[in-house]
């Protein structure tokens, strides 16, 4: 058995980038592991937010991660800041970083990008990340192609602790699908799916109705070939589609390309549409179900406290290994 734990931020609503990236595995772990997932809200901070918002993301993220099966009963699900170790061992994990390492990070780099007004929390984002896996003694964090970075500095920084001070932590293992870790941008193919993107046409909402979906995909951009054809590079758009189609549906590539042989993008946009409307149609019925229950609270209520207690645990060790904690005198 392993310790599995992934994380999501509650920044708006999951995109179908997330879905088949990273939460449509998450499930296929619960069976014969220790899982632990998290709505990252604290990672959400890191650009201003807006309260109300993210407070309703948040237990909406919560009832979606039930929604995609999550299974409370095999499975872990939490709210970060209902878990004050991570903040404090974020603060640690802080201490050991390098500023050359954390400003090499893309995302940072991306993020950042000049601007004025950037916070410290979004350089210091990773290292909060690293204490959320560490924390539970985490085998295996499966994430989206995204995330390998913030995956090789969280390894780094295991063993960068566990030699420094005491060998306390579990090295990580980073699982990416070897399909799907990149679903990118309808609008944009050349830009991965984003759901703090300002321009919606780009991603597909978990929550988007079939019309919407129909509309979005409909709209994607495609080339001026009109063959359906696997080719990343040079047909970014009709691949990600294609992607998504066999992700969505279970079908190949190759059986999909024989199915639209001679058939325009119409035909095809259409068969894509209908696979991601059919996969998304029961996961929004549950969620619907659950979002205003009072199960979702009891479940959270049970979530953070299992976590705080595997999480506390860890805590006191790597205070005593820094020699944080206090030696009481003898009476
Ligand atoms: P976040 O919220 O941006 O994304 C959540 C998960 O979705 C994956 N993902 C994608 N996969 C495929 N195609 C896409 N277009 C796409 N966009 C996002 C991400 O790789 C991720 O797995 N820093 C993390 C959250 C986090 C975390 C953690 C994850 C905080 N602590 C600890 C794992 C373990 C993030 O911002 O994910």
């Amino acid at each position: 058995m392993s310790v599995i734990f992934s994380g999501v931020k509650p920044t708006g609503f999951p995109t179908l980038g997330n879905y088949l990236g990273a939460l449509k595995h998450f499930v296929t772990y619960q069976e014969e592991n220790d899982c632990y997932f998290c709505v990252v809200n604290q990672h959400a901070i890191t650009v201003p937010q807006d309260k109300l918002e993210l407070r309703d993301n948040s237990r909406k993220l919560a009832a979606l991660y039930l929604a995609i099966g999550i299974d409370p009963e095999k499975s872990t699900l939490f709210i970060q800041s209902e878990v004050p170790a991570h903040a404090k061992m974020g603060w640690i994990m802080q201490c050991i970083s390098y500023m050359g390492e954390l400003e090499r990070m893309t995302q940072f780099k991306d993020k950042a990008d000049n601007r004025v007004g950037v916070s410290a929390g979004l350089l210091t984002y990773p290292p909060l990340m690293a204490s959320d896996i560490l924390l539970y003694g985490t085998d295996i964090v499966p994430v989206g192609d995204d995330q390998k970075q913030h995956l090789e500095l969280t390894r780094n920084l295991a063993e960068r602790f566990n030699k420094q001070y005491n060998d306390i932590f579990t090295v990580p293992d980073v699982h990416i699908p070897k399909i799907g870790a990149r679903i990118m941008d309808l609008g944009t193919p050349d830009k991965k799916m984003s759901k703090s993107d300002e321009n919606s046409a780009g991603y597909i909402s978990m929550l988007d109705d079939e019309k919407t979906i129909m509309k979005k995909i409909k709209r994607a951009t495609t080339d001026s070939e009109a063959i359906v054809k696997y080719d990343k590079e040079n047909k970014p758009g009709v691949s990600n589609l294609m992607t998504i189609y066999s992700l969505c549906s279970g079908k190949s590539i190759n059986e999909i390309e024989d199915m639209y042989e001679g058939k325009g993008y119409g035909d095809f946009k259409e068969g894509v549409a209908l696979a991601v409307i059919e996969s998304l149609k029961p996961i929004q019925e549950r969620y619907n179900a659950l979002i205003n229950s009072d199960e979702l609270d009891d479940i959270l209520d049970r979530g953070a406290e299992k976590a705080n207690r595997v999480a506390n645990k860890m805590l006191q060790k790597a205070e005593r290994a820094m020699g944080l904690e206090r030696k009481r005198k003898k009476k």
